[in-house]
Formats: structure tokens, C-alpha cells, sequence
């Protein structure tokens, strides 16, 4: 007779529907949020440290370009599209300065100020969608193709400056740097899943119903639009921090990590927003309303 460990009586798994996640953008992210537990306090601490992080874009935008164009695979990208091709160049390889790159970086840098807006609404998730589609190599027009190694040491690189820098900021708690941090990677995590899904063969045999941009929608289509290529039918601030002193490099790579609120009212006028109680039509925003801001680790 089996012995009965008492284990049956524990609670009942969620039930997640597999064809769900890989079909629908809108079931994906619900999944996602759940699983990495990104709820209000989140929300919370990515409204109300929007500003910090506005600070560092620009040094966020020069780290990443001074890195793409450390390696020729990466660098050549920035002329041929894609990482797929070792052709040799005719022309030589970019720099910093060069109009195209500085044109590049604006892109980053939209791309950063949009993280820094409402992730309880639909459109942001759908953003970070769309740029993991636009790097896949799919779209019809001038297809760009980076393949996902470099994405993700890509994600990697941003996330470490971002861990780096909140966590050395000179005037914010250590409450509330531990609660943005937390926030901006679970963003960012989502993000490199959004690239990932783009590249991985899971779920292929669901490629006819997968959604993309509307929830709900075909695979590959904007509205009736086909966009693809390829067949679809497959307040500052709180206390000093006792840990100020941490990543002293820091201070050289993002120097406006270090002025005072005064000098960013414009920008912190700007992001003031109304925060998780605004009212919104995204299925997520009432999502883990009841989330505490106690540790995990150091509960006990
Ligand atoms: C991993 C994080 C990355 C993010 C968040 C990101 C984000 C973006 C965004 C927002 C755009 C602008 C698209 C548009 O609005 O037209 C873009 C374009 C581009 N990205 Fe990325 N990217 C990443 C990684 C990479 C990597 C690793 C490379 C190269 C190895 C790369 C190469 C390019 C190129 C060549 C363009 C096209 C620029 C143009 O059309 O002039 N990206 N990226």
C-alpha cells in the first residue's frame, strides 16, 4: 500500500493554459507578472522613482553604444542589419560620434523614456513586443536581424548599469532603491522574454494563432495590416542610505546620478503621475493590488 506523506492536501497548482501563452501576448504577460510577482509595489516604485531613472538614461544610451561598438559583430550591425553576415566592410566601421550612431542612441533613449511610463497599460507591453519582433529579422521592410545572444548580453549589460547606479544613488533609501530595482528587472526581464519569443521553437506548432499586437489578434498582423515577412503560417528624499559609498565607478559613468532633485524639476514635474490607483482599461492594472513590500529572503 502507498504510503501517504500528507503531501495531497497542499494547495492546488494554478492551472496556466500552454497554447494560451504562446498564442495570446495578453495571456503571456498575465503569466509573466504572476509568476515574477510584478504588482503594485512595483508600480509603486516605478512611479515614484521614474525620475531617478530618467536621470540616467543618457550615461544608460553612451555605456550601451561605447559597448555595441566594441565588437565588430555587434558594430557591423549598425551597417548590414543583421549579426548573421561576416562580410568584410567597404566602409569603415562606425564611431560614437557619427550622425548614424548619434541618430541610434535617440532611439535608445525613446526606447528608455517609454519604460519609464504606465506599465499598467497596454500599449507599453506592446511596445516592448514590437521591439523584440523589430530585431528578429522579420519585418518585411529593411528586416533587421540581431541575433539573440547579443540581445541578451545586450539586457544583461543594461541591467547590471541600471543595479549599479540605483543601488549607489546618494539620496534615496535603501527601501526604496531595493523596491526600483526590483521593478526595473522585472521589466527588463519581460523585455528579454518579449526578444526571446521571437527566437525560440516553443509553441511553433501554435504559430498560425499566435497574436501580436492587438490581443487577440493574427500572429504577424497590425488590425488586418500583415507586417511580416515571413509566412505567419508557421520624494527626495528619504534618509541617507548607509551604502552611498558602493560602486564608486558609477559616479563617472553617470554623473546625474548625483545632482539633487532641484535640478530635474522639470523632468520630475513632468513624470509626476497619478500612480497605480489611475484608472485604466489594462487588464493588469488591477493585478496583485495586495502585494507587501516585506522581503522574502529576510521575512524570517
Ligand atoms: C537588448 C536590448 C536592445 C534594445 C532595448 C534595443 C532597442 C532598439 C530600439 C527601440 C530601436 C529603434 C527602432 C525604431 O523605433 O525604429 C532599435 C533599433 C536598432 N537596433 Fe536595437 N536594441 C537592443 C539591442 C540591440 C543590439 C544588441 C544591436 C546590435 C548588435 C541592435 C541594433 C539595432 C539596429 C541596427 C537598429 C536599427 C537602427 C536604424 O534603423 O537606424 N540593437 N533597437
Amino acid at each position: 500500500m502507498p504510503c501517504d506523506y500528507g503531501v495531497r492536501d497542499g494547495p492546488k497548482p494554478k492551472h496556466i493554459d500552454r497554447k494560451a501563452i504562446h498564442t495570446s501576448l495578453e495571456e503571456r504577460i498575465k503569466y509573466l507578472h504572476d509568476f515574477l510577482e510584478f504588482g503594485s509595489a512595483d508600480i509603486e516604485a516605478l512611479a515614484s522613482g521614474a525620475k531617478y531613472i530618467k536621470q540616467l538614461i543618457p550615461a544608460v544610451v553612451n555605456l550601451v553604444y561605447k559597448k555595441l561598438l566594441q565588437y565588430d559583430i555587434t558594430s557591423r550591425a549598425f551597417h548590414t542589419r543583421t549579426t548573421a553576415c561576416e562580410d568584410e566592410l567597404e566602409e569603415d566601421f562606425l564611431h560614437e560620434e557619427t550622425p548614424q550612431i548619434q541618430r541610434r542612441k535617440m532611439f535608445l533613449r525613446w526606447y528608455l523614456t517609454r519604460l519609464c511610463q504606465d506599465p499598467t497599460s497596454i500599449d507599453f507591453w506592446r511596445y516592448l513586443n514590437k521591439v523584440g519582433l523589430m530585431h528578429c529579422g522579420q519585418e518585411r521592410m529593411a528586416p533587421l536581424n540581431i541575433e539573440y545572444v547579443h540581445i541578451n548580453a545586450c539586457m544583461g549589460y543594461i541591467q547590471d548599469i541600471f543595479i549599479e547606479a540605483l543601488m549607489s544613488h546618494p539620496h534615496l533609501s535603501l527601501r526604496r532603491k531595493i523596491a526600483l530595482v526590483r521593478a526595473v528587472n522585472k521589466i527588463l526581464w519581460i523585455q528579454n522574454d518579449l526578444f526571446a519569443k521571437w527566437r525560440v521553437r516553443d509553441g511553433e506548432e501554435y504559430a498560425d494563432e499566435m497574436s501580436i499586437y492587438s490581443f487577440g489578434s493574427r500572429e504577424g498582423y497590425l488590425g488586418d495590416k500583415k507586417i511580416l515577412g515571413s509566412s505567419s503560417g508557421s520624494s527626495d528624499d528619504d534618509d541617507r542610505s548607509s551604502i552611498t559609498s558602493v560602486a564608486p565607478s558609477t559616479q563617472s559613468a553617470a554623473p546625474s546620478t548625483n545632482t539633487t532633485d532641484t535640478t530635474h524639476t522639470a523632468q520630475t514635474t513632468q513624470s509626476a503621475r497619478s500612480g497605480p490607483t489611475k484608472s485604466s482599461a489594462c487588464p493588469f492594472a488591477e493585478f496583485s493590488k495586495a502585494q507587501s513590500m516585506e522581503t522574502k529572503i529576510w521575512a524570517e
